[in-house]
Parts: structure tokens; sequence; C-alpha cells
């Protein structure tokens, strides 16, 4: 085969799909595993959106659409970012991806050259170093430090600016910590970029999944017109990790250089599957607090369960289905303690070196699972370290 390209060579895959081939091997020689290392939601699309997409199909709404998204699903995008960040952004803002995933990569490519760099989270999720990676951009990661119960700090990111920032990304509530930031962290940072002339990327797919907490969105700032770019989708809190569905808000000059992005790559996102998009923003919502009430018991029984085993501390996360315990004690670092789960307890959870070096220390349990299988995960750890 002749030789692949350089970027071929720096972009990397996640943890979590390595792991459950792991698992799944495991399992294919009779082991029994529990699943604690994907990250989507236990429960099924609600079924008046799937409706919605399947009756989209049936009325023959399977052709393409524009390449920067259905005009009812823009619509109802503008209508829900007033209703859950109070503003009104212009309907020139909202670009509809196959994801949340694109959103990332297609910025990241309209906006970084290699050699800038990009500030991100660390632990963070993957999908951010990897492609600066393969834009051939530094990578500048900013610790999130459990003392900090896992916010972005504003003075670290200051500290870490310099002529060349050209990106910085957010994300909250945040994989893999579960930490939420507060509105005063995020006006600090927003007013960074702003000082420092860069982007802001706010990866916001957990917006509705906080505990206790409230989500706030740096691009408040900005109403994304300016320097801010908001993303946000589909596939967690409607439970449509499949459907592949995301949004973004981008100030008007970079929507129309995505929508030619989009072109390039995609030519458009599903059409049937915009169509449920719009009945998920539009339709019932009782789904998400009932989702999230389920999640409250599951990360109170996870944390309990976790703070019981000898050598292990984990503090209560904020948002999302991510419990990040800290296993310093147990004398092993974070990957000799992945696989001793796994191969002792039966248990598959993430190494947080999986999210970055700050990681290291740490296990992230996605709790996306039942009660009984997480008491009896707590337990089969407990044995396997006696
Ligand atoms: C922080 C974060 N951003 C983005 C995604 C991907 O979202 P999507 O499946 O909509 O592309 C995930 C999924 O795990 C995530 O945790």
């Amino acid at each position: 085969m002749p030789k692949l390209s350089k970027g071929a060579g720096q972009i990397y895959g996640e943890a979590a799909f390595e792991v459950l081939a792991k698992a799944q091997g495991l399992e294919r020689k009779g082991k029994k595993i529990l699943h604690f290392e994907i990250g989507e939601p236990d429960m099924e699309t609600p079924d008046h959106i799937s409706k919605a997409g399947i009756d989209a199909i049936k009325n023959k709404k399977t052709h393409y659409v524009p390449s920067i998204g259905l005009s009812d699903l823009r619509q109802a995008v503008v209508d829900e970012i007033e209703h859950t960040r109070g503003y009104r952004p212009d309907m020139e803002q909202i670009v509809i991806t196959p994801g949340l995933k694109p959103g990332i990569f297609f910025t990241m490519l309209a906006t970084v050259n290699p050699g800038d760099e990009v500030i991100y989270p660390d632990p963070g999720y993957p999908t951010y170093g990897s492609v600066s990676s393969f834009i051939g951009a530094k990578k500048v990661m900013v610790p999130l430090l459990e003392k900090n119960e896992f916010r972005m700090n504003p003075g670290d990111v200051l500290k870490r600016v310099t002529k060349k920032t050209k990106l910085l990304i957010l994300n909250s509530p945040q994989n893999p910590t579960g930490s939420v930031m507060t509105k005063q962290e995020m006006d600090e940072i927003a007013e960074i970029a702003e000082e420092n002339d860069f982007f802001i990327v706010s990866d916001e797919i957990y917006s509705k999944m906080t505990y206790d907490a409230k989500h706030y969105t740096p691009t408040l700032r900005d109403e994304a017109k300016e320097r801010t770019v908001l993303l946000d989708g589909f596939s967690k809190y409607y439970a449509m990790t499949g459907w592949r569905l995301g949004y973004m808000v981008t100030p008007v000059g970079m929507a129309k250089r995505l929508q030619d992005f989009l072109v390039s790559a995609i030519s458009c996102t599903a059409s049937f599957t915009q169509y449920a998009g719009v009945e998920a923003l539009k339709g019932d919502q009782d789904f998400i607090s009932d989702m999230m009430n389920r999640f409250r018991k599951k990360r109170d029984c996870i944390v309990q369960g976790l703070n019981s085993i000898p050598g292990f501390s984990c503090k209560a996360p904020k948002g999302a289905f991510y419990a990040f315990a800290n296993i310093k004690k147990t004398g092993m670092n974070a990957s000799e303690c992945a696989d001793h789960l796994l191969n002792n307890a039966g248990v598959a959870a993430l190494p947080g070196t999986a999210f970055g070096p700050y990681g290291e220390g740490y296990i992230r349990f996605s709790y996306a699972t039942t009660i009984e299988k997480i008491d009896e995960a707590i337990e089969n750890i407990k044995k396997s370290l006696e």
C-alpha cells in the first residue's frame, strides 16, 4: 500500500470502543461482563420521536435536503436556544450536522491552521486532541483538578493563552468527570477569549443533564455572533445516539463557510432524522425529567458504592452520567486498575488516561445501566480487591 497522509498518522480513536471490544472478546469466551464503558443512555428513543422519523420515511422524505439543514429544524433550534440559553439567534446562524461530533471536526478545520494553539480540557473528550493532532495544531491542555470539582479554572486558561491561541474548547456538563461550570467561570473565560481574540467552541451535548446545578453557555456573551460556537445535539438527552443528529449556532460568516464543508463532506444530514429532530424539540419534554430522575438515583447509588470500596473515592458529579472515581490509594495506575476490573471483577470501565494524562489515577464509570448491575459491579470490585 502507498504511504498514507501525515494527518492519517496523527488522528486517533476512542478507548471506549477498544475496551468494549476487549469486553466482548471475554463475553465470547463465556465470561459475564457488566458494562460501564460506553457513553450512551440505556433508554430507547421516545416513541413519539421515532414515529416522526418513521412517518417521514413513509411520506417519502428520503431525498437530499439543503446541506445546512431543513428550515423547520433550524427554526425549531432558534426557538430552543431562546428558551434554554436566553438569547434568540438568527436562523442564518444555525447549521444542522449528523451528530455533534462533525460540528467539532468542521469548526476546527474551519478555524485552526497548522501551528496554531488549541486549548482544551484534560481529562477531556478524546476528539478534541485527535482533531488538533490531525490539523497539526499545538495541543494545550488545561488540567481539570479534583480539588476544583473538575471544573475548568479561568486562571489556568489565562496562563496558557499566547499570541498563537486560536481556539478554546469548553465542555460542560463534562465528559469524563461530570463537572458543571459556573456562570462566573463561563463569563470569565468568554471575556479572556474576547480580549485575546480567539474562538470558543462550546460542546454542550449534556446541556439538559444536570443535578442540582444549572447549565450555562459561554455563547451568551456574544450570542454566537462573533467568536463563540455552540454545539448541541439529540444523542444523549433524547436517547438518539444512532440517529446521528446535532446542531451548531455559529457566527453567520462561519456558517456560510461550513455549508461548503458540509457540501463537500456529507451533502446533507439524513432527512427523516431531521423530521424526528423537529418532533424531539417541539414535542413532549417529560421524557427528559423522567430520565434525569432515574439517572439521579443511579448516580447516588454508584457514588455511594464507589466510596465504600477500599482505595476508591468519588465525588458526586453534577451532570452527565459519568462517575469519575479516584483510585490512587489502590496502588494501581488507571490502566492497571481498568484491566484489573475487567479481568478480575468482570466490570468494563475506562481508565482516566483514555481522556488525557491528567486522567491518571481515575476510572470513569458510565452509569447508564440498572441499579441492580451497579450493585453487582460494586460487590464484584470489592471481592476482586480482597
Ligand atoms: C463531550 C461529548 N461531545 C460529543 C459527543 C458525541 O456526540 P454525537 O454522538 O452527537 O456525535 C460525546 C459522546 O460521547 C461527548 O461525550
